[in-house]
């Protein structure tokens, strides 16, 4: 007989013979019948094992929470509550046992913690079953709406000779041997006898041959992993995470904009439309607050401001008595504490900050006319702070050349780039999402590290 999956069994009509197959998550024995919850990722709901005690004796002493089983039986009508249908066995193999006394995920809740020890089993959980569909879920969206509107998926080398963001936090890649590096005259290291002849690293963004795509194909978008050797032990940073990166020729700032609130309230509202029950788990067992607020992003405007407007509404908060461990000052970088404060105590909303201090912006943006600062633009979140940077780009050859050399930056590893603005130069503008940092906004969860499967941060790479 053809498996069947929960999903489908659960949403069908009884009075059939069917065969499931999955991981049991509970086991409860009463006097004359045992009951299994049986799951198999399909669906955050089980779906309901009767079994005769007596028949399945034997099946039933090698039953325990995180062993593999199929079963054939009949689905019936539930005479229980909490499920509309259940299987009466009517023979159960089992495909593998699961020793309760070593298995590290018993019945009773675990704490965060305690499952990314065990980020290899926990996928098997409730809450990361639940994760995982809905980060497919929105990996599937981005791709509909990007190919919906016409946009590219263009792939973007993940090992790169430049450095894109220009902010030096490189994971470095080599075939060099470490203990015997091969030495210049002048004691340097001599990078032309490594694999590519040249010093390379892994890719922070995938923005600067984005652009490429853009001034040919118009439109593109690029969505891969990208890499970052900050040393920052934060809930919100992974040295390992996911980039969306949409870069449009002919777009300028607004249109940016425009474009990144149209994302994101899609990408909000087909979580709703399609991983109703995974979010009503989310919600009833994390917080309460998730379908509310994801509901809200629908129903306004983001707030739009510039960065000096920000500063001056945080320096009113300031002189009204409110602390930041940062003190707020033009110029300054603005930290999570003071994004949030826009965003939850001043707006109570999603929040577009453009036009930064070009001093604490990357080299590529395009520069106002005051001379100070940049058209780029942050999207702020609620409990996260930023989840989009992007910004109109740099066109002209001349000032984007200037701003390269104020910067010291390495010309020989950007020429390539800089022939988008030698030859038929166009307005354009992009930006770039991290899934994760949407992630965390979709699902509730608190900690980064708990909605990518395998979390790469300092000091933890075991799976
Ligand atoms: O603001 P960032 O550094 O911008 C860029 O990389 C541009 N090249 C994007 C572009 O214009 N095409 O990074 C973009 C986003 C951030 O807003 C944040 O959501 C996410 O990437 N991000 C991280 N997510 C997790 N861990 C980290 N260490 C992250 N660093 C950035
Ligand atoms: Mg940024």
């Amino acid at each position: 007989m053809e498996r069947t999956k929960v999903a489908r069994l659960l949403a069908s009509e009884p009075g059939r013979e069917v065969l499931a197959k999955g991981w049991v998550r509970t086991k409860r024995e009463s006097s004359n019948v045992a009951f299994v919850h049986l799951n198999d990722g399909s669906t955050i709901n089980n779906i309901q094992i009767v079994c005769d005690r007596k028949e399945f004796a034997d099946e039933l002493s090698r039953i325990s929470t995180g062993a593999c089983i199929g079963v054939t039986g009949r689905l019936e009508a539930s005479k229980g509550s909490g499920q509309a249908v259940e299987i009466q066995a009517g023979k159960i193999e089992i495909y593998g046992e699961c020793d309760p006394n070593s298995y590290p995920l018993q019945k009773k809740g675990h704490t965060m913690e305690f499952l990314r020890e065990h980020a290899n089993l926990r996928p098997r959980t409730n809450t990361f079953g639940a994760v995982l569909r809905i980060r497919h879920n929105m990996a599937f969206a981005i791709h509909k709406f990007f190919n919906d509107k016409g946009f590219y998926y263009l792939n973007t080398p993940l090992i790169t000779a430049s450095d894109c963001e220009g902010a030096g936090d490189m994971f470095q890649v080599t075939t060099l041997p470490l203990d015997n590096v091969p030495r210049c005259e002048d004691g340097s290291i001599d990078y032309s006898k490594d694999f590519f002849g040249t010093h390379t690293s892994l890719t922070v963004s995938g923005q600067l041959e984005g652009e490429l795509g853009a001034t040919a194909l118009g439109e593109i978008y690029t969505f891969g992993p990208t890499f970052r050797a900050e040393n920052s032990n934060t809930p919100r940073h992974l040295a390992e995470f996911w980039m969306i990166e949409p870069e449009m020729a002919f777009y300028d700032i607004k249109d940016n904009m425009d474009l990144a609130e149209e994302f994101i309230k899609y990408l909000v509202k087909w979580a709703l439309d399609n991983c109703q029950d995974d979010l009503q788990f989310l919600n009833d067992h994390f917080d309460k607050e998730l379908l509310k607020r994801l509901e809200g992003i629908g129903d306004e405007d983001f707030a739009r401001i510039t960065y000096t407007d920000g500063i001056d509404i945080l320096e009113d908060a300031v002189a009204h008595g409110h602390k930041f461990d940062v003190p707020v000052q033009w110029g300054m970088d603005l930290q999570s504490e003071h994004e949030r404060y826009l965003v939850e105590q001043h707006y109570g909303k999603p929040v577009i900050v453009t036009d930064y201090p070009k001093d604490i912006k990357a080299f590529y943006m395009k520069q106002n006319e005051d001379g100070k600062t940049v058209r780029g633009m942050d999207v702020l979140f609620p409990k996260i702070g930023e989840i989009i940077g992007g910004s109109e780009r740099e066109s002209d050859y001349g000032k984007l050349v200037s701003r390269i050399d104020e910067l010291h930056m390495n010309h020989d590893t950007l020429e390539w780039y800089l022939d988008t603005r030698r030859f038929g130069t166009c307005p354009h503008s992009g930006f770039g999402i991290g899934f994760e940092r949407l992630l965390m906004f979709v699902t509730g969860m608190e900690n980064i590290r708990d909605v990518i499967p395998f979390p790469r941060t300092p000091g933890n790479v075991k799976f």
